[in-house]
């Protein structure tokens, strides 16, 4: 099994590359097959009349106010302001080194473009295809004492690796009592559906991940977070895994400080304030929620609070808490399947400490529990209407 996955992840691999070389020729973007979803993510073919697009966006991205406590910004989409990041990173700290699957030459997403070329090639470069190799590699450098970030080209594929990140990883403070530590290591990997990435270039994986004491996990739900969250990842003295909405690299834009900047994690956010019923998310769902309370308050003249959680793992509970005490309902989505996902953690949670204020069940809409699907993704994600559908069932419950 592990074998044919592996195949498959080449040769998807080798498609990227090759629709990337298409894109970088810029000269058409009517290719077909699966050429042409791929394409969605060019800029040069933003101007494709709208009948030739497969779908639109299940989701309007909602930009942040301009930060204005962190000096000059400039206008930057969420790879850009990874990139930024980077650069940040290995132009302050000269033990930083940034490895994995194609990122000497910018990577399948552009997160590491020129930085090679900025730092050099032992700083930025390329390891084999393989991922617990990569997070091998990443321990003994950050166990080593230099600034290990490793990118793992899709969170698909983030489970060779696995062995490595839990019981290595996040084992290893603790069986050296103290002694040594890999908080050292950042794992980067592109995340969540994007409209045609099918079985294994859709998934969220962070539940798994967040069964795990030891590790940070981190879901920014845009470029101003995305930046400050992994600059805090990078410094954190914990091993921290960042996944990053790959299908909000292009679509969000914000203006984002060119300086760095930390935001703190295991703090949620709450995004918009409400009385009714809390709409916890993280990462591309939360500009889903958005769209829900809007809905709830034109349509129903319901008040719903957004909750971005942004860290999985330690997860801010009393944000999450404090909502609930006030609204007495409570509504998590997430992609991922609904079974053992992290909404039952939170829902879970939630009811253990808020249970004589909740007014109605808390609701889940997620994933449905099957493999994430190809051309019924539309139906299997957990879109505007069935939260809309859920936000009614808990007000006339
Ligand atoms: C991690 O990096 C920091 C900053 O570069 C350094 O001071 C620290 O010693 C490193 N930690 C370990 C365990 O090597």
């Amino acid at each position: 099994m592990a074998r044919s996955s592996g195949v498959v992840c080449v040769c998807m691999m080798a498609a990227v590359r090759l629709l990337l070389r298409t894109v970088s020729s810029a000269s058409s973007c009517a290719h077909s097959g699966s050429g042409t979803a791929l394409l969605r993510f060019s800029p040069t073919c933003s101007s494709r009349p709208r009948a030739q697009r497969r779908h639109a966006a299940h989701f309007a991205f909602h930009p942040d106010p301009v930060p204005t406590k962190y000096g000059p910004t400039v206008k930057m989409n969420l790879f850009q302001s990874i990139t930024s990041a980077l650069d940040n990173t290995l132009a302050s700290d000269p033990t930083a080194v940034i490895f994995g699957e194609d990122v000497a030459f910018g990577g399948v997403f552009r997160c590491t473009v020129g930085l090679r070329d900025k730092y050099g090639k032992d700083r930025v470069f390329n390891t084999p295809l393989c991922e617990q190799g990569i997070v091998g590699f990443g321990i003994g450098v950050a166990v080593a004492g230099a600034t290990a970030i490793a990118e793992i080209q899709f969170a698909d594929y983030i489970f060779p690796a696995f062995d490595q990140i839990v019981n290595e990883a996040a084992k290893y403070r603790y069986r050296s009592g103290n002694l040594y530590d890999c908080g050292n290591l950042t794992i980067r990997a592109p995340w969540g559906c994007v409209g045609h990435g099918s079985l294994y270039h859709s998934q969220s994986p962070e539940a798994y991940f967040a069964h795990c004491p030891g590790l940070k996990v981190v879901v920014p739900r845009g470029p101003v977070q995305a930046k400050g969250l992994l600059l805090s990842c990078i410094a954190d003295e914990n091993p921290c895994i960042f996944f990053e909405p790959k299908i909000l690299y292009r679509a969000a834009v914000e203006q984002v400080p060119t300086e760095p900047y930390h935001l703190p994690l295991s703090q949620a956010e709450v995004v918009q304030e409400g009385s009714d019923v809390t709409l916890v998310a993280w990462g591309t769902q939360v500009h889903v929620m958005r769209e829900v309370a809007t809905m709830a308050q034109e349509k129903l003249g319901v008040s719903c609070e957004v909750i971005d959680l942004q860290t999985i793992l330690p997860w801010d509970i009393e944000t999450v808490c404090k909502s609930v005490v006030k609204t007495g309902r409570l509504l998590i989505s997430h992609e991922a399947p609904v079974t053992g996902g992290f909404a039952a953690e939170i829902s879970s949670s939630i009811q253990e400490q808020c249970f004589l204020n909740l007014e109605a069940p808390i609701a889940r809409v997620c994933g449905y529990d099957t493999p994430f699907p190809h051309i019924f993704e539309p139906f299997y994600i957990p879109d505007k209407w069935k939260c809309f559908e859920a936000v009614k069932r808990m007000i006339n419950y």
